[in-house]
Parts: C-alpha cells; structure tokens; sequence
C-alpha cells in the first residue's frame, strides 16, 4: 500500500470521493441496477463479439443457404456457453431499461429534477434515448426475419422525415433497404458508437451527482442532522456503501443467470433467417408506445408543408416520441425554483406534477396497448377515444383528490 500511496496519493482520493455519502433509501439503488446491467451487458456483449460474424454473405446452415450474421447466432446458440451468455446479455438489456424506467419514474415524482439538477435530469434523459437506440441495433444483428421487420419500420419512419429523410435513411441504414451494408454499419453503432456515447454519458451523470451530491429522501425532513437539506444522512460509499452494492451486484448476476438459464428469450430459430413474406410481428415492450401510437393514425393522413410531405409514419415515428422526449426535457424548466431543492418531495403533496406523470403514463400505456388493437378487435377510432378518456380521466381524479389532501393538510 505504501508504494501505490507514493505513486498514487490514494489517501487523497479516498478523502475525496471514497468519504462521498450514498443515502440509505432502497429507491436509490435503481440508478446502480441501471449502471450493473450495462457492465453485464458489456462484459457479454464482448463475448459474443468474438463469435458474431457482422455480414450477410449467404453461407450453408443445415442444407440451406443463410445469411452469415444469422448464421453465426444459431452456431453461438449450439456452442458450450453460448445460448446462455447470449441470453444473459438480452435480459441485461431488459433489465437495464426497466431499472432506468424506474429510475426515472423516481426522480420524477420525487421532483429530484428540480434545481440543481436539471443539467443531469437531461443527461438523464439522452442515456435513455441512447439506451433504447443501443436495444434498437441489437435487434438487427441476429438477421433473423424479426430482425429484418423491425428494422424496416424504423426505416419507413426515418425515411418519411421532410427534407432530410432520405439522407438520414441512407445515413442509418447504409443506403436503400435492405442494403448488404446495413448489417456492417448497425454492428459498429452498436458495438463501438453506442457504447462509447453510453459510457461518456454515464461519467458525465456521475461527475454531476458527486459534484452536487445527492438529493435527500422526504423521509429525512426535520432530522436535525440534515442541516436543511444541506448535509446527506447516510453512509459512505467505501466501505459501507460498497459492501452492501457489491454482493446486490452479485444477487442481480446470479438473477440474471438464473432467469437466462430457465427462459429463453429471442428465440431466433424460431423466426428464421429472412425470407420474402413480411409475418405480423411486434417490437419488444419498450418500444410498443411508438408502434402501437402509429396504429391509432388514419392511414391516409398525411399533410405537405413547404415541400414536405408528413405521412402517418412521420407522425407516429418521428413527432410523437420527439414531443414526448421533448416535454420531458422542458419538465424541470417548467417546474422552476429559485432556491436549490435538496429535499425530495413526498409526490401525494404535489397535485399537479403526480397528477401530470400518471396521466402521461396512462397514456403510455394506452398507446402501448394499441399495438394489439388488431388481436383485441377495437376499432383505432374506438382506441384513440379511450385513451383520451383514461388519460384525462387519470389526471383529474388524482389531481382533485390529492389537492383536496393538500388543503386539509394545511389547514
Ligand atoms: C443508463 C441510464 C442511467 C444510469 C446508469 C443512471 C445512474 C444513476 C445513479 C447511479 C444515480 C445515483 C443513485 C440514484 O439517485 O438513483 C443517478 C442519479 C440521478 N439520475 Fe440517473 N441514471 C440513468 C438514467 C437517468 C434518467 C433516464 C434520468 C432522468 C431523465 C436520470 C436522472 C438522474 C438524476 C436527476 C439524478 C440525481 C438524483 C438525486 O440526487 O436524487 N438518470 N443516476
């Protein structure tokens, strides 16, 4: 210790950074779930690496010709090890953005985004969009025919962008589909790109957190030793902190192992490798608001500005996440404070911001819901009506009952 000490100065880092304080609030660890499920997805994902092969060269699999891509995924899935780190990677991907929904289900009902914070509240929301792009490319990879027909609903979406849809398309896409050189460009996206914007936006985030610490939780208002919010009750993060995250780290491990071991998941022998006909086939959960909102758009709408033509892809792809990310970003702008919020807030004593979030997560949900409006046999017409109701029905029942709260408390 003694020679790393002189090289080093570890008692000054330890000082520093070591001493940090992590509050003792188990919602607290959603953000470390998020982070331990993108190293899981990093140590697999180079793993798989080494027996991907990122082409479409038709080679022989089992007396017929396939795509090599594909290919390449069948034979990881017959190697020792293969199947099962292949799907520990896929359920780290699942588990790392149900952790960073939760994440940001936390810091918004809690008003966490509130100043100081706004700065990473938005860097908060490019990891989000980032991470969802990261799940996104995985999907291509495998070349299967799922892969192929998710893929080219995003490109119809991005190509219906005016002006600049068919440069981006060519951009993403490399060229028309399905280009021969699109495999090629999704693997460097997913594999160098992403993670390298994933990674340099999670710094950012930590660097932010440490430097305006953490928020304190509603439950420690009054205690004497949180100063008024200026100093963090909790403990620090070496040792204490770190003997209670390294064994929760391993408990997720041994989780995902455990759920990759008994439940398989993008069975891609199941689909096939692509063929002519284009089966029904809908995305993963996460993305079923954008596929199920483009559902509930009449087909023939489509409206042309200057030039540019706005078609019910345009719509449902591209302005309707664009608007709810963009809410999202103005949120901690609208909720303005002049003084720092080092308190969360108990959300039941925030009518309208509760009220807000759970209508818009009703929405959500709705929208998400209307990706299967085919197998419930409800009409879009009838679809979109029930989601305005539920919505707005949402929204003023928790937002009359929780100021109704609001004023007998402070009677
Ligand atoms: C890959 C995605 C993400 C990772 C790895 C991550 C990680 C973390 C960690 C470890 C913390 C400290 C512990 C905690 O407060 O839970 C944190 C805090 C924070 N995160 Fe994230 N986060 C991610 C995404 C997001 C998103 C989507 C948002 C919101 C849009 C967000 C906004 C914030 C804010 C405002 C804080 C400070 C909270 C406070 O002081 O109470 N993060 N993040």
């Amino acid at each position: 210790m003694k020679w790393f000490e002189e090289r080093l100065e570890l008692k000054k880092f330890n000082e520093k950074f070591l001493t940090k304080t992590f509050p003792s609030h188990p919602t607290y660890l959603l953000g470390e779930i998020a982070l331990f499920s993108f190293i899981s997805l990093v140590v697999t994902g180079i793993f798989l690496g080494l027996l991907y092969e990122p082409s479409v060269r038709l080679v022989p699999l089992f007396h017929a010709m396939v795509p090599a891509a594909y290919a390449s995924v069948v034979n990881m899935d017959m190697k020792p090890m293969g199947m099962i780190i292949r799907r520990i990677h896929h359920w780290s991907a699942m588990l790392m953005i149900s952790s960073l929904i939760l994440h940001f289900l936390r810091i918004y009902f809690t008003g966490a985004y509130r100043k100081p914070r706004e700065i990473n509240w938005l860097v908060g929301l490019a990891l989000m969009g980032i991470s969802l792009g990261a799940a996104f490319t995985g999907y291509l990879l495998p070349y299967s025919q799922f892969s192929v027909t998710a893929t080219s609903i995003a490109y119809y979406m991005v190509k219906s962008i005016p002006w600049l849809g068919g440069w981006l398309s060519r951009l993403i896409f490399a060229g028309e589909f399905p280009s021969t050189a699109m495999v090629p460009r999704f693997f460097f996206f997913h594999v160098m790109l992403i993670p390298a914007v994933i990674i340099a936006l999670i710094g950012a985030h930590m660097v932010i957190l440490v430097k305006q610490k953490h928020t304190e939780p509603a439950s420690n208002i009054g205690r004497p030793e949180a100063k008024g919010g200026k100093r963090l009750i909790g403990i620090p993060i070496w040792p204490e902190q770190a003997a209670i995250s390294v064994p929760f780290f391993m408990f997720l491990m041994f989780a995902l192992v455990l759920l990759a071991t008994y439940v398989p998941i993008n069975v891609i022998e199941l689909y096939g490798a692509p063929s002519p006909g284009t089966p029904v086939m809908r995305p993963d959960w996460y993305f079923l608001w954008v596929y199920g909102f483009l559902k509930l758009i009449p087909g023939d709408l489509s409206v042309t500005i200057f030039g540019g033509k706005i078609t019910p892809e345009t719509i449902g792809g591209v302005i309707f996440p664009g608007t709810v990310f963009l809410i999202l970003a103005l949120i901690p702008f609208l909720d303005r404070w002049k003084e720092p919020q080092n308190y969360n807030s108990n959300p039941l004593s925030r009518p309208f911001m509760t009220a807000f979030g759970l209508g818009g997560g009703v929405f959500i949900l709705m929208t998400a819901v209307s990706g299967y409006i085919d197998v419930l046999h409800i009409s879009p017409r009838a679809m979109l009506a029930y989601t305005i109701i539920a919505t707005i029905g949402v929204f003023a029942a928790v937002y009359a009952v929780l100021s109704a709260r609001k004023k007998k408390t402070s009677h």
